[in-house]
């Protein structure tokens, strides 16, 4: 499939994360149920990927139950779908843009989704150009990037947030190496960045979480380049857990920490970064790796999805339509809107 979401014949299909990088499996889904559980499990996954499965979900809802004759249980699918998982704003938006338009039928809520797919694909691109430029700025030269979780073409339907910036570096012949880490307990880092990188041949090497930091410390990255998944007004940015880690050894390193992400991951409605909710995953991920136990059944663990960077740890935040140089005093207030770009299109969708 050209993307990692789409609606192709009646259904929503997405390739299903959880399987790779050993299998390329695609799933068919028609039922808000079947995609409610796929968000829950990570078959689908990233904030703006979460955003359009929203979105496509709000049709497989109306199609089920239309709001017009059936709004009661409508409101309580879609509330179903809103809540799977909590801290990617993007996932509340796709679903509210969807529920606005199916006030016209399904029809309308489709195209809204297809809308939504198409905005975030074109805003992927742009933060990749957008950020490849500051990157090189930063860096004066070819790159170094250390990266976490996964933040590809398949966090974002096509192209990326910070891998997209990488795989810019890469086809501007820019970049040295990507140093993506592992990702615990889910190992987006491990099973995923690697196989986007390895696909367009750029090279990578693969580090433990608790390396990137030792790492940074030792002159080993010139960079670090995150994704989001939400926001705050104040610039305080909730991502992956482990995000917050690498920013803090950056800033000891005096390494740039760069965040990249759509305008749809600003939350106008999120004041500081306290606000954010952190997804608790529960213990079963942290007791056991990939269905092997790593410590006896029952033990108890704290399994948060995300942490939140405060903004005086990031140098500068990258949208689809500005660069917000905080170490500059910007602030998202104080910078407009500007031009989305093209991006480098000819090097093609990762998948
Ligand atoms: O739990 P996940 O895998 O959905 O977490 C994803 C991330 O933290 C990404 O960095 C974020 O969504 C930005 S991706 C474009």
């Amino acid at each position: 499939m050209a993307r990692t979401i789409d609606w192709v014949d009646d259904a929503v299909e997405l390739i299903d994360q959880t399987r790779l990088p050993q299998d390329e499996v695609v799933l068919r889904i028609t039922q808000v149920d079947d995609l409610i559980d796929a968000i829950s499990r990570l078959a689908v996954r990233g904030a703006p990927a979460l955003g359009v499965a929203g979105a496509f979900g709000v049709v497989l809802a109306a199609r089920a139950h239309a709001p017009a004759t059936d709004p009661d249980t409508f409101g309580v699918e879609v509330a179903r779908l809103r809540n799977a998982r909590p801290t990617a704003v993007n996932l509340a938006r796709g679903v509210d843009l969807a529920v606005t338009a199916a006030a016209d039928g399904p029809d309308g809520a489709l195209a809204a989704a297809r809308a939504l797919r198409d905005d975030e694909v074109a805003a992927s691109w742009s933060m990749s150009a957008y950020g490849a430029d500051l990157a090189e700025e930063l860096v004066g030269g070819a790159v170094r990037a250390m990266t976490v979780c996964n933040t590809g073409g398949l966090a974002a339907v096509e192209r990326g947030t910070a891998l997209g910036v990488i795989e810019e570096l890469h086809e501007r012949g820019r970049l040295v190496e990507a140093l993506p880490i592992e990702t615990r307990p889910l190992l987006q880092g491990g099973r995923l960045t690697t196989w986007e990188l390895g696909r367009i041949g750029a090279p990578h090497r693969l580090l433990v979480d608790s390396a990137g930091p030792f790492i940074l410390s030792r002159g080993g990255a010139d960079l670090v380049v995150a994704g989001a998944d939400r926001i705050a007004v104040d610039g305080a940015t909730a991502n992956k857990i482990g995000t917050f880690s690498l920013a803090l050894a950056a800033r000891y390193a005096g390494v740039p920490f760069v965040i990249v992400a759509p305008e749809s991951t600003v939350d106008p409605g999120t004041a500081t970064g306290d606000e954010i909710e952190i997804e608790d995953r529960g213990p079963a991920e942290v007791i056991s790796v990939r269905d092997t136990p790593i410590a006896l059944p029952g033990t108890d663990a704290l399994n948060p999805a995300f942490d939140v960077t405060p903004a005086d740890l990031i140098t500068a935040i990258v949208t689809d339509r500005r660069v917000i140089r905080l170490d500059r005093g910007e602030t998202l207030a104080s910078v407009p809107l500007g031009e989305r770009r093209a991006g480098d299109r000819a090097g093609g969708a990762v998948n």
